[in-house]
């Protein structure tokens, strides 16, 4: 079963951040979660939110700043004065960061219209990385991995899904992906055996209680995510 950092190890460290990513390392595990969209000058870059509000106090969107201005905002005070130093990454940096360590779902933020621009952009950057096996690439929006899917076949994609979905095999089956990522709550014994039979994947997220560690790891789900890796061991 893959062990899965979410947002690298995000009740260690400030999520998405290299401190986060080294204590995965640390802890052993198979792969991290991180979220990824583009700034406003089409880089891609490794962040949860919309805005800035929630990790550095700034009132402004994500998309409406260049790389070079992102890079000067501090996103680990807020989880604690020890991470000061900590900056925004880019998909390559974090890339680099992990190779050979760690294989990582990168989940696609879209908060912005052109899914055809960050496709491109995030295929390119697999090849040049020598990075396209070592990836799950999800998200919320299905017709980005629907897209995905078509223009790259080779890469393994999931659909992410917050609530129980009436028929998860049509789901998975419309957006030609290999797997689903549902939230924890909504795994059932039936929803884990119907996909695996089918021959998908279920990797689901984000589980900070022993007690639902162990009953998910009793389904035999493909794969697990959690903020605190401890749990996984
Ligand atoms: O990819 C799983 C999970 O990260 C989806 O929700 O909001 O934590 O990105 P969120
Ligand atoms: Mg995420």
């Amino acid at each position: 079963m893959l062990k899965i950092g979410h947002r690298g190890a995000a009740g260690l460290a400030p999520e998405n951040t290299q401190a986060a990513f080294e204590k995965a390392i640390e802890a052993g595990l198979d792969m991290i979660e991180i979220d990824v969209q583009l700034s406003k000058d089409n880089e891609l870059i490794v962040v949860h939110d919309y805005d800035l509000r929630r990790i550095a106090e700034i009132n402004k969107k994500v998309s409406e700043l260049k790389l070079s201005e992102l890079k000067m905002i501090d996103i680990g005070s807020w989880f604690s004065e020890e991470f000061a130093q900590e900056r925004i990454l880019t998909l390559a940096e974090v890339i680099e960061l992990v190779k050979g360590h760690l294989q990582i779902n990168i989940e696609v933020k879209m908060f912005r219209e052109d899914h055809n621009l960050l496709i491109k952009k995030l295929v390119r950057l697999l090849k040049e990385k020598n990075f396209s096996q070592d990836v799950i690439i999800s998200s919320f929006d299905h017709q980005l991995i629907k897209s995905l899917k078509r223009s790259k076949p080779q890469l393994q994609v999931a659909i992410l899904v917050a609530s129980v979905p009436v028929d998860p095999l049509r789901l998975i089956r419309e957006a030609d992906a290999d797997g689903i990522h549902p939230h924890y709550l909504t795994v059932t014994e039936e929803l884990v055996q119907l996909v695996r039979q089918a021959g998908f994947i279920l990797n689901t997220w984000t589980v900070n209680q022993q007690d639902e560690i162990t009953r998910l790891k009793n389904l035999n789900v493909d794969g697990i995510m959690t903020d605190y890796p401890k749990l996984l061991s």
